[in-house]
This record gives C-alpha cells, structure tokens and sequence, in this order.
C-alpha cells in the first residue's frame, strides 16, 4: 500500500490546475447506458474510481475508448452502449465504490431489468440506499433484495411524483436518469441541488431528454422514447478546489488554483474568507493568498448550497492551526470524523462531542505517522503533514487516489515537499 511522506512547513506558491470532478464524471459515465449511440467525455479525471466505473460498465458490454489524452493528463472517453451482455453491478465492484449503484436507474430504465449488489457498509456511515429503491418503486418497477442484491424489472418505468425523505445526491441522479426514458412525466421534490447534478442534467439534456428545474429542489423530467449520443464535457472538480485552497491557507502563500469555480464553491470561499484568507476570482479560477496564521471558524456541513460534507475535513485541518476555537457540526454523515484522532497525533487538540467537533487551533502542529481512513479524511490530513513541523507519514493513500489525481505531483509543482512510497501490500 502507497504511502506519502511529507516534509511540512513549505508555503506554497504558483499555479495548479483543477481535473474534472470526480462526482460528475461518475454518473456521466452511467449516462452512456441510457442510449445505444456514443457518447463522448472530455476532462474525464484519471482516478481509481473513474477506473471502477469504466471496469464496471465494461463489464456490462459497453465499449469504451481512450480517444486522446488531452494536455492537461485529463482523458477524452468514447463510450457505446449498443451490444450489453450482462447487465449485472457485482459485488466485487460494488463493495470498492458505492456510486456502482448509479448503473441502476440507467439500466432499468433502458432495458427493463438491473441486478446490482447493495453497497453495503461505509466508513464513514451506513448510507443506504432506500431512497433510490423507493422512487424506482414509485415509477412501477417491481423490486426484490434477494441474496444481497436490488433485482429490479419493469416493462417501461412510469412517471410519477417522488419526494425523498432527505436531500441524496446520487439518489437525485439515479431517479433522473431512470426518469428520461420513463413513460409520462416524473417530479422528484426535495431534490439534491449539486453542481453535479446540473452537469449530468446537462449532458442528459444534449442527448435528448427533456428536464426542467435541476440545480433547483424540484426537477421535472418528462419521459421521452429514446435517447441519442452527445458530446460532453465533465465540470471541474470543486471538492479538489476546495483542497488546495485549504492547503494554501494552511500553509501561506499565493496559488493560482485554475479551472476553479466561485458559482459552485460559495460556502467554502465564505469560510475561506472568515479566516481571513484572499481570494479573487477571475475566469481562469480563484487565486489565493495567504499571509498571516488563520482565524478561526464555524460551520455545519449541509446540502448544496450549503457547505460540502466532502470539505469538512481539509477546514478542520484549517481551523487546527487557527486563532481561537472553530465548532464544526458534521450533518450529513454520521461517522465522519475518523480524521480527528489523526490530526491528534500531528498535535491538534480536536474535542468530539457527537456530531460536534471543537477545534482549539495551536500555533504549530508537529509531523507524525498517521493513517488514511476514507478519501477526504485523507485530504484533511495531507493539509495537515504539508503545515507540520519535520515529516509526516500518511498511511494508506489508496483512499485519497480514489478521488485526487496526481495530488502529490500537483503539490510539489507548487512547492510542497511530498512523495510517493510506493509498497506492495504485505
Ligand atoms: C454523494 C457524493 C459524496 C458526498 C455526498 C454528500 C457522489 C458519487 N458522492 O454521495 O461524495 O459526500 O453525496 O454530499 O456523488 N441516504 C439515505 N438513503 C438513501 C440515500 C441517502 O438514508 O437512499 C442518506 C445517507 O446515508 C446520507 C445522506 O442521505 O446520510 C446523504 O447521502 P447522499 O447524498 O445520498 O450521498 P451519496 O449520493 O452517496
């Protein structure tokens, strides 16, 4: 297992530039299941679990071609769902990357039957998945868990009213994509308002289906017979962003972080902001600059447009090195603080009290060994190892390549002194 080894107290300084985002790239890419015609991808990020995707559809008979890799390291995809063979998510792919349950609202909506394994649990919740059952019940699909798997058929879906009991992303995405080919219209109430969402609204709207409302909490979606191929490109990757930006005012420095986008970070840049960070946003991105130790900060993680769950962990690593004491209130997941025993070890002093953390920030932190737990936990404690004292081991990186492309040759292009230990798994 990969591990990074980080000499910390570097500011950081130059340009950096932001991949497609990871959660925009993976529903689009079960979008190709919804037609028999091509669909075309640029700004598709190389990431493990864009790798899961690709395994995954593969598996399901898809074709998919690297047409070119474009000069950014970001790869143009040409995918063609003509000739399924097996129209199955396995366990195996599954239990690496839950967004695998995004193959099934395009499945059955396309070819009347989906047979996909329950996610199972999660590190950082248990993030069920009753909501997409539920609103594929409600459009007339007939549904059995049967030997830990969603076996779902239906002649032609129906359109039909829907509102999920909680705002869930790839739910929203799931229940859209079933919704295009459904007959009749469907409304999905209490719909996610993600960024990512609108992105594969819109590259489902170039293939032909008409959806009203995404980005807002009602969508509309009126049913259409078949859909055709489209070109598209991925939005960037506003989790990644958001990284860096913490990363630079952890640290101190000024960074032109390009491709980033104000319209999908808003609550980040306020809390960015309130610490007494400077941005300034441009069409190429949002330049950063940080001079002084930050101050601190509140907030509590929430649905689009609220602040991202997917960032709590890099602003807690902020808010470790601030002035005076930050109160993070984590929403969404109930497990999500695995990073805090971590920074601990660098020196953070970080109270939990159930879904509340306290940051006391401390003037410095001190590098150690610590260990990855999930994806953006290993974002947090990256920031952390790139502001602490001497060296910083992070154990088990696999979970910040599921998500972060090339993030350890992005930072040393900035100054961060960080590599690879590549190991194999003993
Ligand atoms: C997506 C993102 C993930 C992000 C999360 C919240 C992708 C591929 N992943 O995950 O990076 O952290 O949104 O912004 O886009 N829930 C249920 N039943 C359901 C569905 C969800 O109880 O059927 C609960 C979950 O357990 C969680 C909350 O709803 O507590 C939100 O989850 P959801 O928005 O569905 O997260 P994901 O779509 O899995």
């Amino acid at each position: 297992m990969d591990r990074f080894r980080i000499t910390g107290g570097a500011a950081l300084s130059g340009e950096v530039t932001v991949s497609g985002a990871k959660n925009a790239a993976l529903p689009i890419l079960c979008a190709s299941l919804l037609s028999a015609e091509p669909l075309v991808l640029s700004n598709v990020p190389r990431l493990r679990d864009v790798g899961t995707m690709k395994k995954l559809l593969a598996q399901m008979g898809t074709r998919i071609e690297t047409m070119q890799m474009q000069p950014d390291g970001q790869e143009q995809l040409r995918l063609v769902s003509d000739a399924m063979t097996h129209l199955q998510a396995p366990y195996e792919l599954v239990k690496t990357m839950r967004a695998s349950v995004l193959v099934l609202g395009p499945m059955l909506a396309r070819f009347g039957e989906a047979l996909v394994s329950l996610p199972g649990g999660c590190a950082i919740g248990q993030r069920p998945v009753d909501q997409h059952i539920k609103g594929l019940a409600a459009m007339g699909a007939e549904i059995q868990i049967e030997h830990g798997y969603i076996k779902a058929q239906a002649k032609r879906l129906r359109g039909a009213r829907i509102v999920t009991d909680m705002v869930t992303v790839t739910g929203t995405e799931n229940l859209m994509m079933a919704a295009v080919l459904a007959e009749g219209t469907t409304v999905i109430d209490n719909a996610a308002r993600e960024p990512e969402v609108v992105d594969l609204a819109d590259c489902l709207i170039k293939m032909g289906a008409r959806i009203e409302g995404a980005g807002t909490d009602r969508i509309v979606i009126h049913g259409v017979d078949r859909l055709g191929g489209a070109q598209h490109q991925v939005m960037a990757d506003r989790i990644e962003a958001g990284t860096f930006l913490c990363a630079v005012a952890a640290t101190g420095g000024d960074v032109m972080v390009r491709h980033a986008s104000a319209q999908t970070m808003g609550a980040t840049l306020e809390k960015l902001r309130e610490a007494g960070v400077l941005l300034s946003e441009s069409n190429e991105g949002i330049r950063v600059t940080a001079h002084s130790r930050p101050k601190a900060f509140n907030f509590r993680t929430a649905p689009f447009p609220g602040l991202a769950t997917d960032m709590q962990a890099q602003l807690m690593a902020v808010a470790a090195i601030a002035q005076g004491t930050s109160i993070i209130a984590e929403t969404i997941f109930e497990n999500r603080f695995m990073h805090v025993q971590e920074l601990r070890r660098l020196g953070a002093q970080i109270e939990v009290d159930g879904h509340t953390a306290i940051v006391q920030g401390v003037p410095a932190l001190s590098g150690a060994r610590v260990m990855a737990t999930d994806l953006r936990a290993s974002a947090g404690l990256v920031i952390a190892g790139l502001v602490a004292s001497g060296e910083t081991e992070i154990d088990r990186i696999y979970h910040l390549d599921r998500g972060y492309d090339r993030m350890e040759e992005k930072l040393r292009a900035i100054g961060a002194q960080v590599t690879r230990i590549e190991e194999t798994a003993t």
